[in-house]
Order: structure tokens, then sequence, then C-alpha cells
């Protein structure tokens, strides 16, 4: 029979190895918005399939319209034992701009910095570090007896791209995904030294625009002053959309909007968030976004509307006297509460056209939707997990918000009937989708081993 201090055994004597696996999946360039990187993406799930074989699951990749899935099962060594289907995704961040890394993104490297080691490469703390704690987890107990778990795998390709094939994925692979509890390693701890539970994400909705005016680009001698410049348009809408007191101004945005309740705002003054640290660290000063809210309620309960990227006209060396023909913005609005995102999407259309000046046109391509997520805070598998995270860090975890989106969260609930119970050991210095993106040692370390802990926990 295996036990827990086996499996914490195991991985503490292993780490060396696990560190070594981890660098083998980092060093593939799994980019998954870049077609270039097809090929690097299909490497990346046969590297995991393989892994996962040599482990003792039953391991395949599985073809989507896209990039392909990862799906594996493994039994506990008790057949009665409660069934978990855990998440994660192999795929990256494109890790533009290439010339702030400091080395190859691709090239892992083990770094000393003051507060310990950590790991540097694209994707090592989103996700391939976070989802290797979990395997690595498993692998303990698989070379020291068995799972205490049965344990059903998903990795997907295409979550930094918006997880286009996912939806049609779930649904057309129930049996095979349907499990007790769903578990995901794609979250932030509330710091270094102490667990975070996440029970509440925010909703995402992705709209590119791109304004039209002229045929062509102009000379913007000869046609200055008499042809519409789209660049203009574009730059007004965008203008609009916020009030001098940072508030979003779109019709109806804020319905569905909740204020936070008096018990969860307490809990949240209670933290100790630093909030001159938390701009400091990104070389800010003073919180912008709608005024009168602490930073946590901002970040972890408003919604927001933010342009990703901006191009029109001439962007290259020295000066170009154009007026250009097109200018195109990217614009995502994270969701809080009950907010509609085909709701907010259908007003920020109605907005733009409202905006459209004669002999313009504009044009909307859709890149996903996901609505908000508030995860039940009572639950037996959280009480689990926040003892057996209590256990390996010495604290009690937060159970805290995110940011961040996770589409797949709502889908498992919709489309398998589960509950999520997010977990992660990043950090907010990781710099995910940035350049130097890194993964701390003992984020990788404690968080296999508490992912140990928490499967010993469900088992009961
Ligand atoms: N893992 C992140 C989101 C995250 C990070 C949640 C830290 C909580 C704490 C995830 O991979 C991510 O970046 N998601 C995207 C959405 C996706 C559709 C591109 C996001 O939130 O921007
Ligand atoms: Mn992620």
């Amino acid at each position: 029979m295996a036990s827990l201090d086996d499996a914490l055994a195991r991985i503490d004597h292993n780490l060396d190895g696990a560190l070594k696996r981890l660098f083998g999946l980092l060093e593939i360039r799994s980019i998954s918005a870049d077609p270039a990187y097809k090929a690097e993406c299909a490497r990346a799930a046969q590297w995991l399939v393989d892994e996962l074989n040599g482990l003792g699951f039953d391991a395949s990749v599985r073809p989507t319209a896209g990039h392909s899935m990862v799906v594996a099962h493994a039994r506990a060594q008790r057949a009665d034992a409660p069934h978990v289907l855990f998440y994660g995704h192999y795929d990256v961040q494109p890790a533009d701009p290439l010339e702030l890394w400091e080395t190859d993104p691709f090239a892992p490297r083990m770094v000393d910095a003051p507060e310990g080691r950590r790991i540097v490469a694209r994707g090592a703390a989103d996700d391939k570090g976070q989802l290797m704690t979990f395997v690595e987890a498993c692998r303990a107990f698989m070379e020291t007896g068995g799972l205490p778990c049965h344990v059903t795998l998903l990795f997907e390709g295409e979550e930094e791209c918006g997880s286009p094939s996912l939806p049609a994925f779930l649904a057309a692979n129930k049996a095979d995904l349907s499990a007790d509890l769903a578990m995901l390693c794609d979250t932030n701890m509330w710091n270094r030294k102490t667990p975070m539970i996440t029970t509440m994400l925010r909703g995402l909705a992705l709209e590119e625009v791109v304004i039209r005016a002229a045929s062509r680009d102009l000379h913007s001698g000869l046609f200055g002053g008499a042809a519409r410049n789209p660049i203009h348009v574009l730059a007004k809408i965008v203008a609009d959309l916020h009030d001098v007191n940072g508030a979003i101004t779109l019709p109806g945005f804020y319905d569905g909007v909740p204020e936070l309740p008096q018990e969860v705002a307490a809990q949240w003054r209670a933290l100790d968030f630093d909030e001159a640290q938390f701009l400091g660290d990104v070389g800010l000063s003073q919180p912008a976004g709608e005024r009168g809210r602490s930073i946590l309620e901002l970040i972890w309960a408003r919604p927001t509307c933010d342009v990703n990227g901006i191009v029109g006209g001439y962007t290259g060396a020295g000066s170009k006297t154009v007026l250009p023909a097109q200018a195109s913005a990217k614009f995502s609005f994270r969701m809080v509460g009950a907010q509609d995102p085909e709701a907010v999407l259908a007003s920020f259309r109605a907005f733009v056209e409202a905006r459209l000046p004669p002999d313009c046109e504009a044009e909307f391509i859709r890149h996903g939707a996901s609505p908000a997520l508030t995860l039940p805070f009572a639950s037996e598998p959280l009480s689990r997990a926040r003892r057996a995270l209590a256990d390996e860090w010495g604290v009690e975890p937060v159970l805290g918000g995110s940011g961040g989106s996770i589409p797949i969260v709502g889908e498992i609930k919709r489309d398998l009937g589960m509950d999520a119970l997010m977990v992660g050991f990043g950090l907010d210095d990781d710099r995910i989708h940035s350049p130097n993106e890194k993964y701390e040692l003992s984020s990788f370390h404690k968080g296999t081993r508490s992912w140990a802990r928490i499967l010993a926990a469900l088992a009961g």
C-alpha cells in the first residue's frame, strides 16, 4: 500500500530528475498562436504522451481541428477511490519581444536569485511547470505503490489562443473525461509563503476591429484635410470607452456586475496586500481604472476594457507622409459576476458603429468569449484541499480571486457537470506572458508535494 510519506520522500529524492524532465518539455517551442510552430505543438503533445505512458498511464494524442489534446488515464490502487480529472495546457504564449529576454526563452536554465532558485523559460510558470507538478506527484505515487485516486489527465494545446477546439472536444468525449472532480494548476499563490485556492475568475471577451476609409493609402499632402484618417476615428473610439473616473462608458456594460458582498470585502481587507508594492514592482505608482476601489477589487472583482494592440499607417524607420486606408485594434473585456459576454460584445459593436463618420466602415473579428466564474466556497473537496495545503506550507491557504481567465473551468462545469478545484503555485512576479518568465523552484517542489497531499486527502 503506497503511503503519502513514501510519495513525499520520493518527490524530494527525485527533484533533480523532475527538473530534467520539465526542462525537456520547456525546450519545445509549443507556441499555439503562431502556425509556424504547429509541428512543435505536436512534438509537445507527443512528449507528454511518451512521458505518461512510461509512467504507466494509458495516454494518447487526440487530434482536433487545431492543436491536439492529450488524454491519459490511470487507475488507483483501490477500486472505490475518487476519480479526478486534471487539466493543464502545454502551449505557451509567443516569446516576443525576443530582445528583452536575457537568454533564449526555450533554453531553460536555473537562476540563483536572492529569494531562492528559479527556473527561467517561456512556459516555466504558464503552464508547463505547473502541469508537471501534478504529473510528478502522480509519478511519486506510481513509483511507490500506486495512486490514491483514479486520475484522468487532459492537456490542451490551444489555451493561450482561446481554446477554439475545446468545447467540441469536451462534448464529444464526455464519457472519457467525466470524473468526480476537476482540478487545475494554472493559478497563483497568495505570496511566496502562502498557498491560495482560487474561487473566482474573470470572464474574457476578445474582439478585433478594423476601420477602413479610403480605397487605398493616400499622400497626406495631396489628400490631407480632405480625406478621412481611420487612425483618428479609431483613436476617438478608444478614447470614448472610458470616462474621466475610469469607468467604462459602453451602454449596459455594468449590467450583472455585483457589488462585493460585505463579508468578502472584509476578508480581502484582512489580507496583507501592499498596493504600493504591487504597482512598484512593475514600475508604477498610481492605480488606473475605476476610482475609489482597492487594487484587489479592481483586479479580482471589477470588469475592464483594454486595447491589447493597435496598428495602422507607416510604422517603419524614419517618416512617411501617408494617410492610411485602414487602422485596427484588438480589444479585450474582462468580466465579472453575471455580465453576459454576448451582450458586452453587442454593445461594443453598436458603440463603434455609432461613431463611424461618413465613408468609414468597421469590420469585427471575434476571438472568443467566456463568462466569469465563482465557485462554491463550502465543499468537501475544498476543505480537504485546504487542510492538505496547510500541512505542506504551514499556513492556512487564502481563498481568493484572480483577474485572469481560464475558460475551460466554465466549460467543464457546463459540459461535464463538475466543479473545479483551482490550486496553483505561480507568483505575481513570475512574468507570465512577458520576457524572462520564471517559476520558483520552491513552487515546483512544494507544488508537487502539495498535489501529493491533496490526492491523498481526497482519497481520505
Ligand atoms: N494561467 C493563465 C491565467 C491565470 C494566471 C489565472 C494566473 C490565474 C492566475 C492562463 O493561461 C491565461 O493566461 N489565460 C488567458 C486567457 C486565454 C483565453 C488567452 C488570460 O487570462 O489572458
Ligand atoms: Mn495558463
